[in-house]
């Protein structure tokens, strides 16, 4: 949420900020904006309303003048309407700094009465605003010396409430830019130009930089971070304590933060499964077919203590969760809970030593995760982060980490990183009955082998995408879209219903399709749309006989069925108007192939609708406000 670009070296800056901002684009659009400080002294801004290219044809129009220290900001909107006013950088009533600002800051009212009362006029309705002034005054009160811009920055830190990244120049520093964050994400780019100049940079994720530099810096809690043309990079906490922030080498380059020739980020994503699951599987069997998670940083013995499982995440993460139950459960018969990360985090739950929280999530930055995170370190819980960000927020502060090694994930809707997390989830119910000793080592390893099946079925089923795609076609005047599943297919339902929502903008909800008779088949109308993802024939006590007979009740209602059904599986032949073959795969593990068509056929209901797939209307990528 909100993408954040600083820059000093000796390249022209504004380029490097505005391609930055191209690559964290997905974290906001509502509006962007620029500022550089100039030879002459002073600074530069230019800042629109809407995408980057709004920016762009500013700056084409009415070019910044050349400098070597940037700063810029693609928004979210939080505080204050999606306008040009509030677009940020937002600068000093003197013009002479100029702030950019991921998050919230919850004591802003105050602090504005208190800068008001001093006379300062506010010209915009952002809570960012009261840092610029804030961060000017206290410049003006330290004295000269080389520290002076990072301790105003550590002053008004200790003034925020809430949580922030904050990037700030000064025109009266022309070598350095301050930093400073608290709950939102901030990273360290450090690399050198081909003549071994010195360069830094400063972004929300490491995309931000990715195109110059694969060295990062993780910043911890509460630090305030100055780059400078010279002394280079210093790290301190919000009290002018020294702090080392932690190296470490990104292992994805810029090529594959590109569209790579697909129209969509999404297409390419949804295509890169197959590896992504792959390269998620990678390195974690041993030689004897057993499972090894050396980065699961708990012991055997704090495993076999858990008698209590929460899986706490949002949107589609929590989907995965859902998932999860059914397969850790079923394997390590641990009672299993899934619950969205901020309806866990004030309901109290009831959490102690003995239990496993596993958090999922993406960015590893999304906000209400990690305050839910938090809840259950302060009540004494295990938490194991199923992460794709390395060096986020949320597996830094987890005991344990299992990472999902599924690449950048550019389109605001999650695909790729669903299934490496799904992925990630039965690696880590596996893991458990292994170590517990409820699954011997060759039944762990027999199913570590149909896990590793799940790359060429994925492959198998994007490769009969046509006729999805048709279909997809045919359907983007539908005002409401139906999901029912059932079992470990019920999920699938849910984050086959929230992909369309999300991109095509179409009424669509997913339902437990036992529930259907309870309420909701009342929906069903002459022709309206209804996706059935079918369990497979072997699932549990006939469940897919079950949903056969639901199929058959919504037909008889007048719906239009589109049925996701196994090879072979031809009881559903006689109810389906349109059926969508998926490979035989173990019950379990099917929502990893059943989930593809339904990613495929929300990208082309909103592809043919004229929307834009990657950057859905009001969404960011990573939610970092609750
Ligand atoms: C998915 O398509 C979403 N845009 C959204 O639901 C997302 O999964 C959710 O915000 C959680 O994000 P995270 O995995 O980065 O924590």
């Amino acid at each position: 949420m909100c993408g954040i670009v600083g820059y000093v070296g000796p390249q022209e800056a504004l380029g490097v900020v505005l391609e930055g901002l191209r690559r964290l684009e997905y974290r906001g659009y509502d509006s962007a904006g620029v500022a550089v400080r100039v030879d002459s002294g002073e600074l530069a801004s230019a800042k629109k309303a809407g995408k980057l290219a709004n920016l762009e044809k500013v700056l084409a129009d009415e070019p910044l003048p050349p400098s070597t220290i940037g700063i810029g900001h693609t928004r979210w909107a939080t505080h204050g309407g999606p306008t040009d006013r509030n677009a940020h950088p937002h600068l000093s009533a003197d013009g002479r700094v100029a702030v950019i600002h991921n998050g919230i800051i919850e004591n802003f009212a105050g602090l504005r009465a208190q800068c008001e009362a001093r006379g300062v006029e506010f010209s915009s309705d952002t809570d960012t605003e009261v840092a610029a002034h804030l961060l000017a005054a206290a410049y003006d009160d330290l004295p000269a010396g080389p520290d002076r811009f990072a301790e105003a920055m550590r002053v008004v830190c200790r003034a925020l409430e809430g949580a922030f990244t904050l990037v700030a120049t000064h025109a009266d520093e022309p070598d350095t830019v301050v930093a400073a964050r608290r709950n939102s994400p901030l990273v360290v780019g450090v690399g050198e130009t081909a003549d071994g100049t010195p360069e830094y940079f400063l972004g929300s994720d490491v995309a931000a930089f990715i195109a110059h530099t694969r060295e990062a810096r993780e910043l911890g809690q509460d630090q305030v971070v100055e780059i400078d043309r010279t002394r280079g990079l210093t790290v301190t906490d919000f009290s002018g304590a020294p702090a080392e922030p932690k190296a470490y080498t990104v292992d994805w380059d810029a090529a594959a933060a590109e569209k790579g020739g697909y129209d969509w980020f999404m297409l390419k994503e949804i295509a890169e499964q197959p590896q992504a699951i792959a390269d998620t599987l990678l390195g974690r069997l041993g030689e004897h077919g057993e499972l090894v998670l050396d980065e699961v940083r708990l012991s055997d013995q704090e495993l076999r203590d858990i008698d209590k499982i929460f899986v706490v995440a949002c949107g589609t993460a929590y989907h995965a969760g859902l998932i999860a139950k059914y397969a850790i459960e079923h394997w390590t018969r641990i009672p299993v809970e899934v619950e969205v990360a901020s309806e866990f985090r004030y309901r109290d739950p009831v959490l102690d030593r003995s239990t496993l929280v596993i958090v999922i999530s993406q960015s590893g930055e999304t906000m209400d995760t990690l305050m839910a995170l938090r809840h259950a370190k302060e009540q004494k819980a295990r938490v194991l982060a199923i992460c794709n960000a390395n060096g986020s927020t949320i597996p830094r502060e987890s005991d344990a980490v299992l990472y999902t090694h599924a690449g950048p994930e550019v389109a605001v809707a999650s695909t790729k990183g669903f299934l490496t997390q799904i992925v990630a989830c039965y690696l880590v119910g596996l893991f458990l009955a292994q170590v517990r000793g409820i699954k011997y080592e060759d039944e762990v390893a027999a199913m570590v082998a149909d896990l590793q099946s799940l790359p060429g079925k994925v492959a198998e089923v994007l490769e009969q995408m046509e006729p999805v795609r048709e279909l997809g076609r045919s359907l983007a005047g539908a005002d409401t879209i139906l999901f029912l599943g059932r079992h470990v297919a019920y999920p699938v339902a849910l984050e086959g219903a929230l992909k369309l929502k999300e991109l095509a903008y179409i009424h669509a909800e997913g339902f437990a399709a036992g529930e259907l008779k309870h309420g909701p088949i009342a929906l069903i109308d002459q022709g309206t749309p209804v996706v059935v993802v079918v369990p497979s024939p072997r699932a549990r006590e006939s469940v897919h006989g079950k949903v056969v007979s639901n199929i058959q009740e919504v037909r008889a209602r007048g719906a239009r069925t589109i049925v996701i059904a196994e090879e072979g599986d031809d009881d559903v032949v006689p109810y389906a108007d349109h059926i969508i073959r998926v490979p035989r795969t173990p019950t379990l593990l099917a929502p990893v192939v059943t989930t593809v068509p339904l990613q495929v056929l929300a990208c082309e209901i909103a592809d043919t609708r004229g929307y834009d797939v990657d950057q859905p209307r009001n969404l960011a990528k990573s939610v970092t406000v609750e």
